[in-house]
């Protein structure tokens, strides 16, 4: 399997707070990562980074053909569409409905809207939300948005997906379903790297695991 993520020293900072220093970690195709840490200790900031949000203070991190340090914006956006990103609040557009909230990326692709219908129907058929495909994400509770952000963060099939904390705060039914999904997703060859502070038990797949400490990256597993 190819590298998919090469980071070299890279070092990511918030004006002067050092968070990762002098990083090196490589993510291969097909990889199910999971990035553990204690709160603060940078997850979130190695996931902004990784899909462009945070420039590299310092050094080389790579996504596919991508180099982030100097990015264009027309190249970052080309990188984001062969991503799936999801957030622990899961960031559903509260405008519109489920089924349109899912369509997102394939409308973003270019897919005629009857096509991007047809195929969101069967992705919210696959999280078990056929019956809130008209609801707005207000009306659903936390696990349902959570699925509901996972259909929409697969749909469009990425590269790789992105999730930063993504079952904090659910309950045991939904956040077991939830990582079904990315169990799921990544048996079709999608790559994922999860932030969380722990790590399920019993996990049905082999994984990796990157703890950071003192804004050192260490492979546990
Ligand atoms: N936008 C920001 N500006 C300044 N400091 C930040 C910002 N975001 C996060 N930090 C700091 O960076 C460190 C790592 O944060 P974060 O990556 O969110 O940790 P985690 O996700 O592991 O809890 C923390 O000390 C946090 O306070
Ligand atoms: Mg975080």
């Amino acid at each position: 399997m190819g590298k998919l993520v090469i980071a070299n020293n890279l070092t990511l900072t918030y004006e002067n707070n050092q968070v990762i220093k002098t990083a090196n970690f490589t993510i291969n195709s097909g990889d199910f990562v999971f990035l553990t840490g204690i709160s603060g200790s940078g997850k979130t900031t190695i996931i902004k980074s990784l899909y462009g949000e945070l420039k590299p203070h310092s050094g080389d991190l790579r996504v596919g053909e991508f180099n982030l340090f100097n990015i264009k914006k027309s190249k970052l956006a080309i990188l984001r569409k062969h991503l799936g990103i999801v957030f622990q609040d899961f960031k559903l557009i509260p405008e519109w409905n489920i089924l349109k909230n899912v369509m997102l990326p394939l409308l973003i692709a270019g897919v005629n809207k009857n096509e991007a219908e047809k195929l969101a129907i069967e992705y919210l058929s696959q999280v078990k939300l056929s019956h809130k495909a008209d609801k707005y994400p207000a009306e659903l509770s936390g696990g349902e948005q959570q699925r509901a952000a996972i259909a929409r963060a697969t749909i469009h099939n990425p590269v790789m997906i992105l999730a930063d904390e993504p079952i904090s705060g659910l309950d045991e039914y939904s956040a077991s379903l939830v990582m079904d999904l990315f169990i799921k997703a990544n048996k079709k060859g999608i790559t994922i790297i999860i932030a969380s502070h722990t790590i399920p038990t019993d996990f049905g797949i082999d994984f990796r695991q990157l703890h950071i400490e003192k804004g050192k990256i260490y492979e546990l597993a």
